[in-house]
């Protein structure tokens, strides 16, 4: 698989341990997120992850800022993106398998690296379940069309 990783400076060490783990797995990872922990946005890295999803050039995502909620809410606001958030192993998996959740997102001022493994573990190793699931995604789908041009 081929994920694209992305974290502003809150983040540095955790996603260079995250890109070492995900190789061990046997995944292609492609880093847009900075490598210094100078201060900086996370909107950015967040859209630019959520970018290299929607457009196909990556299966999925991986996003870490602090708390791992902003760089999730700027990937929400591309269409498409289902950025979840995600602080124990059990939400990592249903959000993948009802929510399709096409990038995963955590805090790495809230989880250690070895929880945030079994995360991004679980969330890899899942998979969407289709059927009344995805209904109800299409219906979030369709709230992006219908509000897309508010
Ligand atoms: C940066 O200090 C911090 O605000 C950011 O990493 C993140 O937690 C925002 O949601």
């Amino acid at each position: 698989m081929k994920i694209a990783i992305g974290n502003d400076h809150a983040a540095v060490e955790m996603k260079n341990l995250m890109m070492e783990y995900i190789a061990e797995l046997g995944h292609t990872i492609d880093n847009y997120g900075t490598d210094t922990q100078d201060s900086c946005n996370y909107p950015e890295y967040g859209e630019a992850v959520a970018c290299a999803v929607a457009q196909g050039r990556a299966d999925c995502g991986i996003l870490i800022c602090g708390t791992g909620v902003g760089i999730s809410i700027a990937a929400n606001k591309v269409k498409g993106i289902r950025a979840a958030v995600c602080s124990d192993v059990t939400t990592a998996r249903l959000v993948k398998e009802h929510n399709d959740a096409n990038i995963i997102a955590f805090g790495a001022r809230i989880v250690g690296i070895e929880l945030a493994k079994d995360i991004v573990r679980a969330y890899l190793d899942a998979s969407f379940l289709g059927g009344r699931h995805a209904e109800r995604v299409k219906m979030i789908s369709e709230i992006e069309m219908r509000r897309g041009q508010d």
